[in-house]
């Protein structure tokens, strides 16, 4: 038997290439899909990047102010599949999970989102999955958006894979308030009735901007129109 120093060497690097390999082989597919994702995030940004153009030169005004969008990472993804009690598997994400890949369109006027909408889901290659409009319907909390789940394909150098993407469309009003009232669902160090007095204001707040919204768009029409308010 051969017990010297380089034996010992030889069998740890053996034993990295082995642990190491089956890490890289499962993480590989899960990297793809990820990116693959990424991709059909590109064409749904190309696609709405587009109607902005268009519109622009039409009406000479931008009906997008901002996009902003984000693939979910690894950890986020596996507590979600843990919490609904499914497998944490490449196949089980694309079954599973609709928001994998997220897009957010922030307009500055209520009826520019349903008119992007609608555009949106006229084009042949959009399938529209699911439509949620917490804007006709808002949350409990005040919350209010207009969420589509479709799917796009993307050409990859071999084949087509048609992946989902949510989208999310809202006014820079309703982007305001998401965003303060989503940091105050994760402050940790707040204590009950504070938060609860907290989430009374931010209801409040969301009338508040809605009716904004409205009276902004009121003066738009009035400008564009020539008309009196
Ligand atoms: P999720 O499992 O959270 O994706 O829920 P769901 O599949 O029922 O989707 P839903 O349409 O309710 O919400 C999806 C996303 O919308 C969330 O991840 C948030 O980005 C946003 N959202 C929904 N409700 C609220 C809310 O009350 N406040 C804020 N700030 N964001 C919200
Ligand atoms: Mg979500």
């Amino acid at each position: 038997m051969d017990f010297s120093l380089d034996y010992f060497k030889k069998q740890i690097q053996k034993f990295e290439d082995g642990f190491f390999g089956i890490i890289h082989k499962s993480i590989e597919p899960a990297q793809k899909l990820l990116s693959y994702y990424r991709c059909a995030l590109m064409e749904v940004e190309t696609k709405f990047r587009v109607l902005d153009e268009e519109f622009s030169f039409v009406h000479e005004r931008n009906p997008i102010d901002n996009i902003k969008s984000r693939v979910k990472n690894f950890e986020s993804i596996r507590k979600k599949l843990r919490q609904r009690r499914l497998p944490v598997t490449v196949n089980s994400i694309e079954e599973n999970l609709h928001d994998v890949a997220g897009i957010r369109i922030i307009c500055p006027f209520v009826d520019d989102i349903y008119m992007l909408a609608d555009c949106l889901l006229r084009q042949d290659d959009i399938t529209l999955l699911e439509k949620k409009d917490y804007i006709a319907q808002p949350k409990e909390s005040g919350y209010r958006s207009l969420h589509l789940i479709i799917e796009i394909p993307i050409f990859l150098h071999n084949e087509k894979r048609h992946m989902k993407v949510e989208v999310q469309l809202r006014t820079i009003a309703m982007d305001f308030w998401a965003n303060l009232e989503h940091r105050l669902r994760y402050k940790k160090d707040i204590d009950e009735e504070t938060a609860k007095k907290l989430s009374v204001e931010l209801s409040a707040c969301a009338e508040t901007s809605a009716a904004l919204d409205l009276r902004m768009k009121n003066i738009r029409d009035s400008i564009e129109n020539k008309n009196a308010l």
